[in-house]
């Protein structure tokens, strides 16, 4: 298996499967002197865990980061910093029944196909779990670029939408109910279904949207390495996303130019930003906003029919602990990856320039 790096100067390594060990990274190239705030990284993963609230899934994991190198008084040294969080709370009984059956619409038959070998339990190296090691790294790029704010906030569960943008919400109240919708009544009505869902043994997609602010004019390099390509890459690459889109989006192909263009004020800023503050694949200064689609995951506590490894139809009774919509914990992953990507293109830009 190759691929499990990513970034070219500020690059995350991540290593570890569901019931192994444990699961980290190696982060090459942050540089140094960067006083990092121990906590806020811990807060990350936090937001992330298993087991937070009644909405997620009930897998009991403290995920408690453990750095080996890189760190020195709390200040990065500029080495490779090296961490891990161990894994405590695998039920990998739970995953017998999937050892030679495959769950539609999951990785494992590709991974039977591709490997002809595959670690069947919890998911094995296709499990989410790897995103904890995402959110560590991109705890650190966070604090790399301190003056750029990243916030990811759920704005759709299955059909519940919240019909407002950013500016029109509170971005300060995201973490004041499990589902982390800035809309307290939409919250509300998504964590009731989220819920309901849960009791059917099913499970239900949704939208995050992210927002970047205060990011300088100038990063991403303008042609096979655009900003927009490098953030939607990152956003593919999360664990059940199927869609990504930034500035008007999908909706900007409905409009016309006359209307879609953000004409200039005097002093460069833009009077709309229907570019997402991204324009030829460079930052202009300008909010970034995205969103990314997750699909509703495929084990759900249900019988379905599927296939075993022999090619015989079998029917298979979801087992295990499971989460019955990822994006209330998908949303620090979505802002780690955001600041992994922006933390690369600070330092790419370095390079180009004089
Ligand atoms: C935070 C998070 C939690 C997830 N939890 C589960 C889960 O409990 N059960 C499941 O089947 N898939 C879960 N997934 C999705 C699977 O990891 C993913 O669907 C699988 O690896 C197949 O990849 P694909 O959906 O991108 O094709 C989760 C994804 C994320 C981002």
């Amino acid at each position: 298996m190759s691929g499990n790096s990513f970034g070219k100067l500020f690059q995350l390594t991540s290593f570890g499967e569901s019931h192994g060990l444990g699961i980290g990274g190696v982060i090459d190239g942050c540089p140094s002197g960067i006083e990092l705030d121990m906590e806020a990284i811990q807060k990350d993963l936090n937001r992330r865990k298993p087991g937070q609230s009644a909405i997620v899934t009930q897998r009991k994991e403290p995920d408690e980061v453990e750095f080996f190198s890189g760190i020195f008084d709390g200040i990065t040294t500029g080495v490779p910093i090296g961490f891990a969080i161990f894994n405590t709370n695998q039920k990998s009984k739970d995953y017998d029944h999937i050892k030679d059956q495959y769950r539609p619409s999951h990785a494992d038959k590709v991974y039977d196909d591709k490997y002809g070998f595959r670690d069947y339990r919890g998911g094995g190296r296709s499990s989410a779990r790897e995103t904890a090691s995402r959110v560590v790294a991109g705890a650190i790029a966070k604090q790399f670029l301190s003056d750029v704010k990243f916030t990811a906030y759920v704005s759709a569960v299955g059909e519940i939408q919240m019909n407002k943008t950013y500016q029109e919400v509170d971005l300060d109240t995201i973490e004041q109910n499990p589902v982390r919708c800035p809309d307290p009544e939409k919250a509300l009505e998504m964590e009731k279904y989220i819920k309901q869902i849960r009791k059917e043994g099913d499970t239900v997609g949704g939208i995050i949207s992210c927002v970047i602010q205060n990011v300088p004019a100038g990063l991403g390099e303008p042609v096979f390495n655009k900003l927009h390509a490098e953030l939607g890459k990152a956003m593919l690459s999360i664990n059940a996303v199927k869609g990504f889109e930034y500035g008007s989006g999908f909706e900007g192909a409905k409009d016309r130019g006359s209307n879609h263009n953000d004409l200039y004020n005097n002093d460069g800023t833009t009077q709309t930003n229907q570019s997402g503050g991204i324009q030829g694949g460079i930052s202009n200064g300008m909010d970034i906003y995205f969103n990314v689609a997750f699909k509703p995951v495929a084990t759900i506590m249900q019988s379905q029919q599927t296939i075993n490894n022999k090619g015989e139809n079998v029917e298979m009774q979801g087992k295990g602990r499971h989460d019955p919509c990822v994006v209330p914990r998908a949303v620090p992953i979505v802002e780690a990856m955001a600041a992994l990507v922006l933390a690369d293109l600070t330092l790419l830009d370095r390079v180009v320039k004089k």
